[in-house]
């Protein structure tokens, strides 16, 4: 019996893709454009990377693929319909990541709001002339108000963390009125963002609902970029209408706007929220093995549903 062709856009964790992959399947690592659409001609199933934009026009060089498994929970990389249409059936990395984006997520709103970056930068540069009262004031977390966006399996953790702080929780529903959504906005401190990226979500955040945070607000976002009108973002930072921010995502990464770059209170990093070795290990046995279930015509836990 031939074994299956699975191709890789990147080598996600050698380790695992040995074991999992390695005994059953034709394992093919390409990571150019022109290699990967070249390999795919006969490859049975893909595994891509949130990086990897997948639509009409790679699958069409891909006649035989029956799986695909993206190295990530998020799915907006990937034409569903064109999956749909196709027969292709998609995996994606739910539950693994939670706990540590949860965690990533605090760690942002500790480092925005007591400061850290500036306070590491200040000891690297040598500008450190000692203690003083008023130096680097940041704030306190317990009592403030939080507003959590988005109450899935990543936006509840970040909650339950949130509030062992001993923050003031609110979340938005759907229920939600506009008139309901800016009032919550006006009460939030702490907005955090966990919206999946969606044509709905695009610019969520967008300048009127930033308008409406107060002035201490702090900004969280750990989902995906789009999901903030981030020109609108960076005007409320420099002109101090909100505190700060703490940045996982960026609209077109991993390109970083300049001008977010040069606020020192804003907290920037590129894209961690599931990098622990443990979690990275977790997902890529995860995303193989629901590749190899679809292979072998089974029914597999973390399929990603077409809606209706
Ligand atoms: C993130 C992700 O790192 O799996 C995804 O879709 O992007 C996560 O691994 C996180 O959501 C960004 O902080």
């Amino acid at each position: 019996m031939t074994r299956p062709k699975i191709v890789l856009t990147d080598p996600v964790h050698p380790e695992v893709v040995r074991q999992v992959l390695g005994p059953r399947c034709e394992v093919v690592v390409a990571t150019s454009r022109t290699r990967l659409m070249g390999e795919l001609k006969t490859a049975d199933a893909l595994i891509t990377l949130l990086s990897d934009s997948v639509d009409e026009s790679l699958l069409r060089h891909a006649p035989r693929l029956r799986a695909l498994g993206n190295f990530a929970v998020g799915v907006n990389n990937i034409d569903l319909n064109a999956c749909r249409t196709r027969g292709i059936r998609v995996v994606n990395t739910p539950g693994v990541l939670t706990r540590a984006t949860a965690e990533l997520t605090i760690a942002l709103l500790f480092a925005a709001a007591r400061r850290i970056p500036e306070g590491d930068r200040m000891c690297r540069g040598g500008k450190w002339k000692g203690w003083a009262p008023d130096q680097l004031l940041g704030q306190d977390l317990r009592g403030r108000h939080a507003l959590i966006v988005g109450r899935g399996r990543i936006g509840s953790e970040a909650g339950r963390l949130m509030q062992a702080l001993g923050l003031k929780l609110e979340y938005i529903t759907r229920k939600d009125t506009a008139r309901q959504v800016l009032m919550k906005l006006a009460r939030a401190q702490v907005l955090s963002l966990h919206l999946p990226l969606t044509a709905e979500t695009h610019h969520w955040l967008n300048r009127t609902r930033i308008s409406a945070l107060p002035e201490d607000a702090i900004v969280i976002n750990t989902t995906r970029g789009p999901v903030i009108d981030e020109k609108a973002l960076i005007q409320a930072l420099r002109s101090r209408k909100i505190f700060s921010a703490g940045l996982d995502v960026y609209e077109r990464e991993p390109r970083i706007p300049l001008a977010l770059r040069k606020l020192p209170q804003v907290v920037l990093l590129p894209h961690l929220g599931s990098a622990t070795a443990e979690t990275r290990a977790a997902m890529a046995r995860l995303v193989t093995t629901g590749v190899l279930g679809i292979l072998g015509g089974k029914r597999v836990p973390n399929e990603v549903e077409f809606g209706v």
